[in-house]
Parts: structure tokens; sequence; C-alpha cells
């Protein structure tokens, strides 16, 4: 008989399912691994505004009825407290710090956060969530994350209120950091970061599918998520979030690769697997299915999804992008959804 690993259905607090004719491929995609998904505002044009966010909620709902999307909006300088307020009052969670020029579609952004002050304090007085890109692009890549750290000692000291959540943890350095912060302070960890590392992206050959910000980093690094990955550390602030990001192929293949990993169709079976090899499979559900609906201060997730133990290859393309872990073969797979 096949064994079978029933989850409470998992939420995804990180995604991007773009806008245009490739959002409905992408929601479905993410539909079938995911009750909820908090769907990130760097779409062309970005999500900036109330009625934005109306219309990308009501597109998303129609491409994937079965997906709840968690709404967030782009911080980006000169919107103004009445943005911001319109899009609490339109049901955002989050609104999203992207650095000015840190990775896709962020050359709005803020260069620093005295340039959204005025959007911070609305945040904090809405109750809003804070989802920050952190890395700092001035620095040298490998190092940018850590270089923005400072910046969060700052935006944590100057708006004391606000919950903040740096996004895709990638670093040792930024997840001690997380460990010694206060109950406000979350983090989200990306199934690529906790299963691959700098030497495959560039190792032995260069795979432009897991290029993505920040870049992945050397092994001792990704050991250290996985470690506190597989022992629950900091529960209901350190959670998944796949950062499935795709690109079209020809965006990954050409002399300029997008960065940007499609981690979506693969993240959850690829972390099964990862879990059970190191007898930690029993921490799975609160990872993908509690601690982020805990900060979020969401209700827990309903309804479950199964997966079955059974070897799957992942296809060389979906959707006109090539997934996470192309062409590997993967011990679990989804098998049904509640
Ligand atoms: O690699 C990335 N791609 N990192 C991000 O933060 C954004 C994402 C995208 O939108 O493509
Ligand atoms: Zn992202």
């Amino acid at each position: 008989m096949t064994s079978r690993l029933a989850l409470p259905r998992p939420d995804d607090l990180h995604a991007h399912l773009r806008r245009g004719p490739a959002m409905p491929a992408y929601a479905r995609r993410e539909e079938a691994s995911f009750g909820r998904a908090l769907v990130m505002p760097n779409t062309l044009p970005p999500i900036a505004s109330a009625p934005a966010l109306e219309a990308y909620r009501r597109e998303i709902a129609a491409a994937a009825p079965g997906l709840e999307p968690l709404m967030a909006f782009k911080l980006v300088p000169g919107m103004g407290r009445e943005a911001v307020l319109g899009c609490a009052a339109a049901g955002a969670v989050a609104g999203k710090y992207y650095p000015a020029g840190s990775t896709t579609n962020a050359a709005d952004g803020p260069r620093c956060p005295e340039e959204v002050a005025g959007e911070l304090d609305a945040m904090e007085e809405a109750g809003l969530v804070l989802s920050i890109h952190p890395e700092d692009p001035a620095a040298p890549v490998l190092e940018r994350e850590a270089a923005f750290l400072p910046t969060v000692e700052l935006i944590l000291g100057r708006w004391p209120r606000l919950r903040v959540v740096l996004e895709h943890l990638s670093t040792r350095a930024a997840l001690d950091y997380l460990l010694a912060g206060p109950p406000r302070l979350g983090a989200s960890l990306t199934a690529h970061h906790l299963v691959s590392s700098l030497d495959e992206l560039l190792g032995e050959a260069l795979d432009p599918h897991l290029f993505c910000k920040p870049v992945l980093k050397p092994a001792a690094d990704r050991d250290a998520l996985r470690d506190a990955a597989f022992r629950g550390a900091a529960p209901g602030r350190l959670f998944f979030g796949s950062d499935s990001a795709p690109h079209p192929r020809q965006a990954k293949e050409g002399r300029r690769a997008a960065s940007g990993v499609y981690a979506a169709p693969s993240a959850l079976c690829a972390l099964a697997g990862l879990f059970e090899e190191a007898g930690a499979l029993g921490a799975l559900g609160a990872f993908v299915a509690g601690s982020g609906a805990a900060f979020y201060g969401l209700p827990p997730p309903s309804g479950s999804l199964e997966l079955a133990r059974e070897e799957w290859t992942v296809p060389e393309e979906l959707d006109g992008s090539v997934p996470f872990l192309a062409g590997r073969r993967l011990p679990w797979r989804l098998a049904s959804r509640r």
C-alpha cells in the first residue's frame, strides 16, 4: 500500500502569480498545493492602490476559485497614507517593501525607509504587516541580505508596533537576527533556499532556473536554515513562503536571465522529501500550515492536502516556465485535496 501523508491545507505566504495571459495557469498551479497565497504586488503595473488590489483579487478568484488570495500592496514612495489606508480597507494583509533595484520590477521601490515614512505610519496604524525583501542592492551580491539588517533594525525601532516579515531568508546571519528578534518579527523560508545551494546554481554548470534573489547561498547557510525548519524554531514566526516566481522560459535562458524560481509545482513535494530524509516529517505540518497563519493572525487552515509516497519526475516545462527541480525524481507527489 502506498503510504500517505495528510497535512492541513498548506498556506503559501509569498507567491508571485503575475498579471496578464499567464496568470490563470500560475494561479491554478498554486491552487493545486495551497489553500491561501499571499500574492506579491510587483506586477506590471504594480498593485499600489485599492482599486488595483481589488481588480487583481477578482482576476485571481476567477482563475482559481479554490485559492484564497491574501492581498499585498507595493510600497512606492509618494503613494501617500490615504492609498495605504485604502488598501487596508480593501482587505490587504501586508504592504511589501522592495528596496529600489533589489529584484524583479523593483526600480520604483524606496531607497530608504524615510522615503515611505508616512506610508509606514499608516501601515502601523492600520495593523498591516510590513513584508520586506531584505537586501541592500548596493552591497556585493552574496552580502546583500546581511547588509540590510541595520535597516531592519531602524524600521523596528522607529515603528515599534509594526509587524515585520523578512522574506525568503537565505543566510545564517539573517536567521540569527530573526531568532533573537521580538515576537512581532517573522520570516519566511522558501523550498529552494532549503533544498539547494550556491553550488547547484553555479558549481558545475550555470542553472538559470535556480537563479533568484536572494541568490542561493553556500551549503553552510542552507544547513542553518534547514536546522531551524526541521526543529520548528521560532513557532508562529518562521514559516513557509514559496517565493514561486515564474518567468517565461525564454526570459530565463536568454543573454540576461531574469531572477526567480518557479517553485509552486514542486515545492511541497520537495519539502516532504527533505524533511523525511532528516527524520523531521513531523515538523512539516506546522511549517507549511500553521506557523504562518499564526503570525498573520489568520484562522487556522481549513481543509487538508494529501501527499502520496510515490515517485514522479518533475516535468521539464509547465505553464511556459521551467519548474523547480525539473527533470528530477521526487519521492512524494500531490494526491488529493479537500
Ligand atoms: O528572484 C526573485 N524573483 N526574487 C524576488 O524577490 C522577486 C522575484 C520575481 O518577482 O521574479
Ligand atoms: Zn518574491
